[in-house]
């Protein structure tokens, strides 16, 4: 059974032209880019180039992109990064409650250090109100963490208002996390005017373990990975020359194809969302109508777990995913989704699709043949009590 994958907010798979350029460099070219002869030589400029093609892609100069392991360590980094280098200046930091994790850890690590954390609480569709921000806002205010996008419900943050306000109002520096946005949407630096841009390869068609942080000049920023001059001492390790070389195509490969892949993704998007909400009842969108990622639906399906309906969807061969997570034998709700206002029992039922490149529209057929079926019966067999 061929497996119809819509789960392209979790990874995506790699592009066989970022494999071809990485090749080189998993094989015969596997010098350190910091030894002097050629064959070291060559990998510098190979990551030279792929730091040239990056930069390009966010508008922003070569000597501001650090590679990293990707955004988890990029989150870690800005965030905790900017705390540890800026507490002379304040100890307040502003983020919101919808974030990834790896910026939730970091508020609590920061906390422990004796930050003073504000999580802005977000509207019904996931949205931070830039007027909240202001009020929120502080002459101690150090550092303001606001994602670009959010990967459970698509929503996109309006990344530019909130800059302006924060700009008008202090010193703080500025943070979004890209991840989710990077190579869906236009993620230009200067346009959303912010200090720090975290974003991962594996999530637009690159391989796993490598991303890289944006980090505008002048910006005060501590080190967290200590070692070696590498990264202009800024992060130290043996460079992933392979890795760093494939998120470069991967970014040149999203530049290339953003709008064909955005009128693609949208189409498919679009008739998941309109398919589902009616063929299925009491299905509701999460999320904002309007401002989303092209190929984020996402779902609140009463009645049922949005687990059991992924064991469903997997035994016919399709890959989605649900906000929450089972730890220790129960189900824990999304944080993102209890943050929108819904009740715990309404949470448990979220359902996320993202569709990517290689979807097509008989891969939308299938699910919108299915998956009523699947709730129907989940509904019959053990319901939930409808809040
Ligand atoms: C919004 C967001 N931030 C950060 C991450 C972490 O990125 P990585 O998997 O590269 O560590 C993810 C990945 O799921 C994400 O969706």
């Amino acid at each position: 059974m061929s497996m119809v994958y819509l789960d392209h907010s979790a990874t995506t798979p790699l592009d066989p032209e970022v494999l071809q350029a990485m090749m080189p460099y998993l094989t015969e070219e596997f010098g350190n880019a910091s030894s002097v002869y050629g064959l070291g030589q060559r990998a510098r400029q190979a990551i030279d180039q792929a730091r040239d093609e990056v930069a390009g892609f966010y508008g922003v100069a070569a000597k501001e992109v650090i590679f990293t392991s990707g955004g988890t360590e990029g989150d870690n980094f800005a965030f905790q990064g900017i705390a540890r280098r800026n507490r002379d200046r304040g100890r307040h930091v502003i983020t919101s409650t919808i974030e990834h994790d790896a910026v939730l850890r970091s508020a609590e690590a920061v906390e422990r250090d004796g930050f003073e954390v504000t999580r802005l609480a977000v509207d019904r569709f996931g949205v931070v109100d830039p007027e909240i921000l202001r009020k929120a806002l502080r002459p101690d205010t150090i550092l303001v963490s606001i994602m670009h996008a959010n990967n459970e419900i698509g929503t996109i943050e309006p990344i530019r208002e909130l800059v302006a306000v924060t700009r008008e109002h202090s010193d703080a520096y500025f943070h979004t996390d890209a991840v989710q946005s990077t190579g869906k949407i236009p993620t230009m630096v200067d346009e959303l005017g912010v200090d720090l841009l975290s974003m991962s390869a594996h999530k637009l068609h690159g391989p796993k373990g490598v991303g890289c942080l944006v980090v505008r000049s002048g910006v005060r920023l501590e080190p967290q990975m200590l070692g070696g001059g590498h990264e202009r001492n800024r992060r130290a390790g043996t460079e992933n020359v392979a890795g760093i070389v494939g998120l470069a195509r991967a970014v040149g490969i999203a530049r290339r194809d953003l709008d064909a892949n955005t009128v693609h993704l949208t189409r498919l998007r679009d008739r998941l969302i309109a398919g589902i909400l009616d063929r299925i009842p009491h299905a509701e969108l999460t999320g904002h109508p309007v401002q989303r990622l092209p190929h984020h639906a996402s779902f609140l399906i009463e009645g049922v777990e949005g687990e059991s309906l992924l064991l469903q969807l997997d035994m016919e061969g399709i890959a989605a995913s649900s906000g929450s997570a089972c730890t220790s034998g129960s189900l824990e709700p999304s944080h993102v989704i209890l943050a929108l206002g819904y009740p715990r029992e309404r949470a448990l039922g979220s359902l996320r699709l993202s569709v990517g490149k290689g979807n097509t529209d008989a891969d939308i057929d299938l699910v919108l043949e299915r998956l009523p079926h699947m709730v129907a019966r989940l509904r019959l067999m053990a319901p939930i009590s409808a809040a």
